[in-house]
């Protein structure tokens, strides 16, 4: 496009957004492969730390069947030193699992503010490049503390990665599939978590180093194949915009909708980008750096559309998700399963659970869609509130130990299960995609960032307190299957929390979603249509705006169409 090109928006709420190619679908859907480092890398640790040769190495102590090379009844010295002593510390093992949630809780905060000021895209690979480094530490460690180290890198690396994946799909994504985009990338967090238990499961009983190094140098795959990519993929559009470089905006927008640079469609939409932008800017200015994070938290909390209540929306959506329980399932499952009874390999314990967790995520792909995030929030709570009451009642009654009921013990798993498949294909994805949704583009990726540190923070205190709710040990709860009573009730506050705080946000644009939640609240938002463009209303559809070779535009028609945000006002 010529410097000097006009554009002036539209006044037609249903040409904000172009068309989009395949192409562009497959650009789009290709950064949802990030979720596979989550995954993984959420993954491993268990496994390796169970691992006999890992352990050998950590602690010294000799293989149990070479200390006991005769004996292998089960209530020999042989059992009791296998199961008591041949382990990785309690307190040694929750630190390495633990300390990964502590660098991708600071990871994902920093991330928010290194893409404002580098760009989506350029952060996204720098976050690549920290974690292998990390990765490198991990490798080469011949002990927990070199291990630590390698996992609080990695760490901050998955932190980049996990928030800004999230924020650059967003911004790129084509409204009527965003939802669906998205949740390609819980997609690539289950495929990561199987992948993860795979190959710890095929190198487990070598007896040498191979058998922690390949599973963790695995990674150093997911990190080069998603930094060479993204190297070729266009930097988000929205990006440019905040930046001022309209030029840039336009050349990448045209990318990924797969349309010709000069199309009315890109410049329709872009000048929808930049009026929005330049309003938000209007709404709440941002002058230095601490203002920039001031910015979160601005405004009234009984407000729907503040900046305070969308940063508050975003980082319990992440608490929520974290405390329906998922995780004590995927991190401590094998345990609670073997106690039941009925399956005694661990393996395939895992496998089953991942297994739903991959299959029933793709159902989300369809009804994010199609009933909206609102209702699927609402409907999975409901669903997992059920599935994990009738766990609990079962496991209190029938299924109790001492009843050695076969019957009660496989309802049981069975219902574990159909909980997954409600999280999968609900609370999963759905709080990524809300999270990449409700923040205007002055704070989109703070808010993205502080929101993904909180399913971090919440991530890393279950990984520590489960243990002890569940644990037999003197001074732990021992709750055993009343857990899931806990979990269940946790959901009924999620199930509230849907109910009164999440807008509908399917089908619009970010742009659109920033309007919705400036006019009505979470509880008529479905019923919520776009009346008005931000060209339309800030005056931008008759003046226009410049586009300059690749210069920040600070253009007389910008200021001109600033001067007519000050005058006019929303709804
Ligand atoms: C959650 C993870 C969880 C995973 C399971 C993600 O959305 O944030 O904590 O382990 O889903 O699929």
């Amino acid at each position: 496009m010529a410097g000097g090109t006009v554009i002036t928006g539209t006044t037609d709420t249903e040409r904000i957004e172009a068309p989009v190619t395949v192409r562009a679908y497959l650009i789009c859907a290709f950064a949802a492969f990030g979720g596979i480092f989550f995954g993984y890398d959420t993954g491993w640790m268990g496994g390796v730390l169970a691992m006999k040769y890992f352990i050998r190495q950590y602690t010294g102590k000799q293989y149990p069947a070479d200390l006991y090379p005769f004996s292998t009844d089960k209530e020999s010295d042989y059992q009791i030193y296998k199961t008591k002593t041949f382990k990785i510390p309690a307190r040694d093992q929750s630190l390495t699992t633990s300390i990964l949630s502590a660098g991708t809780f600071f990871g994902a905060i920093i991330a928010g503010d290194v893409a404002d000021h580098i760009g989506r895209r350029t952060t996204i690979i720098i976050g690549c490049t920290i974690f292998c480094v990390g990765g490198i530490f991990e490798t080469a460690s011949t002990g927990i503390a070199v291990m630590c180290v390698g996992r609080i890198i990695c760490g901050v690396g998955v932190g980049f990665i996990s928030a800004i994946v999230i924020l650059y799909m967003s911004e790129i994504a084509p409204k009527k599939v965003r939802g669906a985009l998205v949740a390609g990338y819980q997609q690539c967090i289950t495929i990561g978590i199987l992948l993860a238990n795979c190959v710890v499961y095929a190198t487990q009983d070598r007896d040498d180093t191979g058998s922690y190094r390949i599973p963790i140098a695995v990674q150093f795959l997911w990190a080069i194949i998603l930094a060479v990519g993204l190297f070729i993929l266009p930097e988000s559009p929205r990006f440019y915009v905040k930046k001022g470089k309209l030029e840039q905006a336009a050349r990448s927008l045209a990318r990924v909708r797969g349309q010709p640079i000069d199309s009315g469609y890109i410049q329709d939409e872009l000048a929808e980008i930049i009026a929005n932008n330049e309003y938000e800017k209007k709404v709440v200015p941002q002058t230095t750096y601490i203002q920039g994070w001031t910015n979160c938290f601005t405004g009234s909390i009984f407000k729907g559309n503040s900046n305070i209540r969308r940063t508050v929306v975003g980082i319990l959506m992440q608490m929520m998700q974290q405390l329906t329980g998922i995780n004590f399932i995927f991190y401590f499952g094998t345990v609670f399963f073997q106690s039941l009874g009925t399956i005694s390999n661990p393996f395939l314990i895992s496998l089953i659970t991942t297994l739903v967790n991959v299959c029933s995520t793709p159902l989300s792909f369809y009804i994010v869609e199609r009933f909206g995030r609102r209702k699927i929030l609402i409907i999975g709570a409901a669903g997992m509130i059920t599935m994990q009451y009738i766990v609990g009642i079962v496991g209190v009654t029938a299924g109790r130990e001492s009843e050695n009921n076969k019957a009660a013990v496989s309802a049981m798993i069975a219902f574990i299960c159909f909980n997954i498949t409600f999280f999968a294909a609900t609370w999963g994805p759905a709080a990524w995609v809300v999270i990449g949704e409700i923040f205007p583009l002055p704070i989109r990726a703070r808010g993205v960032g502080l929101s993904t540190a909180s399913n971090w923070f919440w991530n890393c205190i279950i990984s520590v307190i489960t243990p002890y709710l569940v644990g037999t040990d003197k001074g732990d709860a021992n709750l055993g299957a009343k857990v899931f009573f806990m979990w269940g009730s946790l959901c009924i506050i999620s199930f509230t929390f849907a109910y009164f705080l999440v807008p509908e946000t399917k089908g619009l644009s970010l742009e659109q979603v920033d309007q919705m939640m400036d006019e009505c609240s979470p509880r008529n938002s479905a019923g919520w249509k776009p009346h008005t463009t931000f060209a339309q209303a800030t005056g931008l559809a008759e003046k226009g705006v410049v586009l300059e070779n690749d210069a920040r535009v600070e253009t007389a028609a910008v200021e001109e169409v600033q001067e007519t945000i000050r005058q006019k006002s929303f709804g």
